[in-house]
């Protein structure tokens, strides 16, 4: 009921505030014997973390992961992982002016509704800081992933009023796109745009204002049938992870909401043979049909609403002397937060395809492992042992 699991066999359970002693995760299901270290989940945690550039917050936080469990000499040994990050630099005092007012846009008011007594530090379990588990369950998934050779990677299509050129992020393999969105701050994988983009935050934090953006998700190497009709789709559970992660506010698969305005003759993904494999002429689903999956490449785009936390004057109330009043935020805050999703985004997909190919594992049993083997093997490893006849059975 609490909401702070995700997942059926690959599942983890996020804990911590952003103002408390530390933030961390408890990963149920990982495979056992995969080769895991501190250092594989510190650099995507390194990607994550604040005060990297000037596009995101200046609180300084070494976001160092500490591995309490689960992991014996380099390995995973298939029993609960958990793993702890310190919170070290709060600075809380920076959050008394906000113990009565909500922050506009922040989840303060509903906290302060739903449970009648509110962490005000921060906002608590409704802050950024709270995907640092994600992202170090994330590391993990990715890992366990890569051996069966899918990846992931997220970017940025969009800050404010400055798009991405299509045609270039069309031109960019996934290595490109892997490559470029390292080499600026914004995360985008169109250099040229990046600039702009760039700026567009810049002038947004110098008028105490903060900036939206899109960013899109490349999944890669998923092989077809991943999802489980009818609730738990792929896209479906996809479209939980992503919207359950903070300012998110619309999902897209494929062509998303532009499959609106399309014919059906403009729309389907015709099937055709390419190198003697069933492949898809296009792929306005997203990789996805039915729930299900084509093989093709998953792409789904989020959309990241403005940082709410602004120094701009905006109008709130005093909920404890119920008169309204103004408040500007002073705190430590991103001016964007597009760029800081994108690790964050991608350890999201990581967890729910692991999560699917682990169920469809479970589920396909039979025809996964005849596949594999051929059947004169399954036969011989099921065969009765010949001394089966000195089994003494007891009758009762
Ligand atoms: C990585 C990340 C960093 C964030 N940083 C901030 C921040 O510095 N200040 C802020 O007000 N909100 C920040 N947010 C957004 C809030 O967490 C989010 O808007 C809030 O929980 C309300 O949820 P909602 O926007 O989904 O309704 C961040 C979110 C993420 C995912």
């Amino acid at each position: 009921m609490a909401g702070n699991t995700f997942g059926e066999i690959f599942r983890i359970t996020t804990w911590g505030e952003s103002h408390g002693p530390a933030v961390g995760v408890v990963i149920d299901g990982a495979v056992p014997g995969i080769e895991i270290t501190a250092e594989d989940i510190q650099k995507e945690l390194d990607r994550r973390k604040p005060g990297q550039s000037s596009v995101s917050t200046p609180r300084q936080e070494s976001d160092t992961v500490e591995i309490l469990s689960g992991v014996f000499e380099g390995k995973t040994t298939g029993t609960s992982i958990s793993l702890l990050i310190r919170n070290s630099d709060q600075q809380s005092s920076a959050y008394d002016s906000l113990r009565d007012t909500p922050r506009p846009g922040h989840a303060d008011f509903c906290y302060a509704e739903k449970y009648g007594i509110r962490d005000h530090r921060g906002g608590g379990r409704s802050s950024g800081r709270e995907t640092a588990g994600r992202v170090a369950a994330g590391a993990v998934a990715k890992k366990i992933l890569s051996e069966f050779g899918i990846d992931i990677v997220c970017h940025t299509t969009r800050i404010g009023g400055i798009a991405a050129n299509p045609d270039v992020l069309n031109d960019l393999p996934f290595e490109g796109i892997l490559e470029n969105i390292e080499k600026n701050s914004v995360r985008c994988a169109d250099l040229a745009a990046a600039v702009l983009m760039e700026a567009e935050v810049a002038e947004a934090k110098r008028t105490g204002d903060s900036v939206g953006g899109i960013v899109e998700g490349l999944i890669r190497g998923v092989p077809a049938g991943l999802g489980e009709p009818v609730f738990d789709k792929l896209d479906a559970d996809l479209a939980k992870a992503i919207m359950s992660i903070g300012a998110v506010k619309g999902f897209e698969i494929g062509a998303g909401f532009a499959a609106a305005a399309a014919f059906g003759s403009e729309m389907n993904d015709a099937f055709e043979i390419k190198s003697g494999k069933i492949a898809a002429a296009s792929n306005n689903a997203g990789g996805i049909l039915g729930g299900i999956t084509t093989g093709e490449i998953i792409r789904f785009r989020a959309a990241i609403k403005p940082t709410p936390s602004i120094s701009i004057s905006q109008k709130t109330v005093n909920m404890a002397e119920m008169k309204e009043t103004e408040i500007s935020i002073q705190g430590r805050h991103d001016p964007v937060i597009a760029p800081r999703f994108v690790p964050v985004g991608e350890a999201m997909a990581a967890i729910v395809v692991l999560d699917h190919l682990m169920r469809n594992e479970a589920l396909c049993l039979s025809k996964n492992y005849k596949n594999r083997k051929n059947s004169s093997e399954l036969r011989s490893e099921l065969t009765v042992p010949s001394d089966r006849s000195k089994i003494k059975t007891k009758e009762v």
